[in-house]
């Protein structure tokens, strides 16, 4: 038993854009017609919002498991730090590590009119720099060569934040086996337990989306974490709210971002994680949480509407494809969210689905059919 309850905040994927670099105009419009859902032109009261509310409810500790910004530009992490620095301040200790969109990233721009332009982005060693007090001064153990850490954060609890893309893309490197495989060895021989944070999976957690998700030399991390202790896994990277239940559990968080804009709290007391999500309430902007909601919307049908052009549908006439469009939209809203799918009202629509010819689509609806009639944003894990 911990000697007294942690509280962790968590939040993932938030690509902050600082307003210095998007003006907001066609060039910047253009780009979120394409996107994939971020109520990108709030990015600014979002963060805020969020940076506010970990500030009144005081949590033990902050994570943050990567794409701090959006496209890795360095205004936006020299922006994003100066907000984490009032937290620090305020007594929270910050605890970081990047995503794949926060270093060296290839389309980093800025956006001005109708154009858009080349800005500046940053080198691992200068993240490091630039979010020296989160979590880079105050580690226990250090990996240069994977820019991991290790840091203990209650008597019987350490912290490993898996670092998979500072210095490599998506993997662990083979060179920090030795480190991690020492380290958890020396930290575990006391019983304590360990929390890991990685950006991409651990786990496969759907079986349609492993390449580019999943940590592509995953089992072997597995294998030593349950050789030593590390009791539960966080991630983000898919910007779904989803959790795989294994040996080491797995717990995606969705992107604080996109629609409904969670994070989450942890509540550790040495005998169990619980864990559970919240919506940002952004109060500065009106009617924030269905403007979200309609990003998100409009970016469902708008890859609904690509699939159906790429799929052989036409046996199907308009009120079927209708029926199919509504199931698919609801679906794919509770499987980002991590909210249960009501089927009622849908059951034609899904019948017709079942019936279709195998294509991404009708795949992608079976490969989400499980987590969507489970809770996904609740999880207790007794120690
Ligand atoms: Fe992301
Ligand atoms: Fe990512």
């Amino acid at each position: 038993m911990s000697e007294k309850t942690l509280n962790i905040m968590v939040a993932t994927d938030i690509h902050y854009l600082s307003k210095s670099i998007n003006d907001g105009g066609e060039a910047f419009a253009n780009m979120i017609a394409k996107g994939d859902g971020k109520v990108m032109k709030y990015i600014e009261e979002i963060v805020d919002t969020f940076c506010a509310e970990v500030k009144k409810r005081k949590p033990d500790v902050l994570l943050l498991l990567g794409d701090l910004t959006f496209n890795g530009e360095r205004i936006s992490h020299l922006e994003l730090a100066k907000k984490l620095e009032k937290i620090v301040e305020a007594g929270i200790p910050v605890y970081l590590i990047p995503g794949n969109h926060d270093i060296n990233y290839e389309n980093c721009f800025g956006f001005k009119g109708d154009e858009r332009y080349r800005v500046e982005s940053v080198d691992a060693n200068d993240f490091r720099e630039i979010y020296s007090f989160c979590g880079y001064k105050n580690y226990d153990y250090y990996d240069e060569i994977s820019g991991s850490y290790i840091s203990k954060i209650a008597d019987d609890l350490y912290l490993l934040m898996l670092d998979t893309n500072s210095y490599s893309s998506n993997y662990f490197k083979e060179e920090s086996f030795i480190w991690l495989e020492n380290v958890l060895k020396e930290i575990s021989k006391n019983n304590a337990n360990i929390l890991a944070v990685s950006h991409q999976n651990l786990l496969e957690q759907n079986f349609m989306f492993t390449e580019g998700f999943k940590i592509k030399n995953a089992e072997r991390i597995e294998e030593i974490y349950e050789k030593y202790n590390v009791k539960l896994n966080l991630s983000g990277h898919m910007h779904i709210q989803h959790i795989k239940n294994n040996i080491i559990p797995e717990i995606v968080t969705s992107s604080l971002a996109v629609s409904p804009n969670h994070f989450a709290s942890i509540v550790y007391d040495g005998e169990s994680f619980v864990y559970s999500t919240e919506c940002l309430n952004v109060e500065s902007i009106e009617n924030f949480a269905a403007i979200s909601r309609d990003e998100f919307k409009i970016m469902g049908s708008r890859q609904l509407s690509k699939l159906f052009k790429t799929a052989p549908y036409e046996n199907e006439d308009e009120a079927d494809i209708e029926k199919m469009s509504k199931v698919f939209l609801k679906m794919n809203e509770c499987y980002f969210s991590g909210e249960i799918f009501d089927p009622y009202g849908f059951e034609e629509g899904m019948k017709i689905w079942e019936e279709q010819h195998e294509s991404f689509t009708s795949l992608y609806i079976k490969s989400i059919l499980d987590s969507v009639f489970t809770d996904q944003n609740r999880f207790i894990l007794k120690l």
